[in-house]
Order: structure tokens, then C-alpha cells, then sequence
């Protein structure tokens, strides 16, 4: 049997140079990235990709980008890895430093690419000194272009998640822009999107958008906590990863906690599990 195609989704980095004091940074967000790609080396088989929704750093320094670049580079996972930009990246930065570009450094950083049959869409969906996300010139018709190319399953990558409510424009720091989010409900119907994944908001949420899964990861600097919400912006400790899997039914995703403080109980083989449940099922036919 085929495998499944399988991805993993990481988000809200926030990575810095740790040679320099950023007192925004609440967390060891360096360690936190290191022990993570250390995690997703160990998963068997390996998975076809990772996307990377936006706030690859925490302050868009060119140095900070070095960071993100060294400890990819020494986790040497061998798999692609899809970058998306947020509102903590800095264009111009990223270009230069992870891409190695020199033109068009204002540009957004859409792309796409076809990977063991998921066609993978990132969608910039950061503004230049904008906290929430919207579409800039020529990006819709760039995206209505990408998903009328082909009819492959399309995973759709955006730091900012559209709106929930269209017509929350006071909450719109937190999402896609509201207008714009009813465009691109509009773009994205009937075209076999299995997913959305997006971060900023710093909690790990599933919503059903219009059939469409979307799924938000908590990230790995701060956790936003939902029961202070909507009075407070209370921030925890607390960071994760998703291991996502496409089937013919749908996309799956598994939530993976990091730090993994959780203390191990029990290990069983699956494979006794299986085999167990296979003699009671011979001994129940008989
Ligand atoms: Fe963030």
C-alpha cells in the first residue's frame, strides 16, 4: 500500500540571535526549535515535508535568520522545508539572508510546490508593519492562478488564519483581513483544499471554515492562554509541533507538546496490540 503523504507543521518560531538581548523573547526559543527538529528526525517513516507558517524570528534581524538557518542546518533532516512569513519577519532580511536574493525584496514571499501529490500553497499573508494579515496587490489573482493549475489536494499555508467572523473588524490584528477573508472563501471553494495551517495567535485551535479544516499551532515561544481570553492577552509557557497526515478520507493532525516533560508510564509494541487483538478475533471465529 502507497504511504500516506505526511508533513509537519511548525509555526511562530521566534528564533533570535541569542548574542543579543531581545526582552521580547519570553522563551529559549533556540532550544525549543533544536529539540523539536530532533523530534522530527526521530519519526519513521520520514515525513515528506515541514511547513513553516510565519514568525520564522522574533525580530526580523538579518542575524536572527542566521540563527533559524544554523540550527535547520545542523539538524540536517533531509526533507524540503516550506517557509511562510508572518508579521515578526522582515522581508527584505529573510530574502537576503535565508535566500540568498537580492531583487524584489519587498515583495511577498508566495510559492508553491507539488510534493508526493499535496500541492502545497504559502500564502504571505503578512503586511510590512501590520500585526494582522490581508492580501497585498496581485496576490488573490496569484493564488486564484495556483489553485486553478491543477486538481491535486492543496494545502494552504498563511500565517494569519482568515477571519471567523467577517464582520470582527476590531479583531482583525488577529487574522486575515475580514474583506479579504470573504475573497478567499470565495477563491478556495470547490478546489480541494484539505487544510489550512496558519499560527500568530499562539494556541493550538481546529475550526471548521466553510469544510475546511483549519488548523492553527500553538508555536514555539508562548502560549497564548484561552482562558483569559478575550479580557487579557495572558501569555504561558508552553509550545508544540502538528504531524499531519493526508488519507483518502482527509487530513489527520496530531498535536506533539515540546518541551516533552510528560514522564513515560507504559511502552507497549504495537505490533503485540495488533497480534493480541488478532488471536481474539481467531479465537472468537471459532
Ligand atoms: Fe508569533
Amino acid at each position: 500500500m502507497a504511504k500516506h503523504p505526511t508533513f509537519v507543521h511548525l509555526t511562530d518560531i521566534h528564533v533570535g540571535n541569542p548574542e543579543i538581548l531581545d526582552t521580547n523573547l519570553y522563551s529559549d526559543t533556540s532550544t525549543t526549535l533544536t529539540a523539536i527538529l530532533a523530534d522530527i528526525k526521530s519519526i519513521v517513516p520520514k515525513p515528506d515535508f515541514i511547513v513553516a507558517s510565519g514568525d520564522l524570528v522574533n525580530r526580523g534581524e538579518i542575524s536572527d535568520y542566521e540563527e533559524l538557518q544554523r540550527i535547520f542546518h545542523e539538524a540536517d533532516l533531509g526533507i524540503p522545508v516550506l517557509f511562510g512569513l508572518g508579521n515578526h519577519d522582515v522581508r527584505e532580511n529573510f530574502y537576503s539572508s535565508i535566500l540568498g536574493r537580492d531583487t524584489g525584496l519587498q515583495k511577498p514571499y508566495d510559492h508553491d510546490q507539488v510534493i508526493n501529490g499535496i500541492h502545497v500553497i504559502v500564502l504571505d499573508s503578512s503586511i510590512p508593519n501590520r500585526i494582522g494579515g490581508g492580501f497585498e496587490d496581485g496576490q488573490a489573482e496569484w493564488l486564484k492562478a495556483k489553485l486553478g493549475e491543477n486538481d491535486l489536494p492543496k494545502l494552504l499555508v498563511m500565517h494569519h488564519g482568515p477571519a471567523l467572523d467577517e464582520d470582527d473588524v476590531e479583531g482583525q490584528w488577529e487574522t486575515f483581513a475580514c474583506a479579504d477573508t470573504i475573497v478567499l472563501r470565495d477563491l478556495l471553494k470547490d478546489r480541494n483544499v484539505i487544510g489550512i495551517v496558519s499560527g500568530h495567535i499562539h494556541f493550538d485551535r481546529v475550526s471548521n471554515w466553510y469544510g475546511i479544516p483549519l488548523v492553527v499551532g500553538i508555536g514555539q515561544h508562548a502560549a497564548t492562554d484561552v482562558l483569559h481570553l478575550p479580557e487579557n492577552l495572558r501569555m504561558v509557557s508552553g509550545s508544540g509541533f502538528a504531524l499531519c497526515k493526508l488519507r483518502p478520507s482527509g487530513l489527520t493532525i496530531s498535536f506533539v507538546p515540546q518541551p516533552a516533560e510528560r514522564r513515560e508510564l507504559h511502552v507497549i509494541p504495537l505490533a503485540a496490540i495488533a497480534e493480541l487483538e488478532r488471536q481474539r478475533l481467531a479465537a472468537a471465529a471459532e
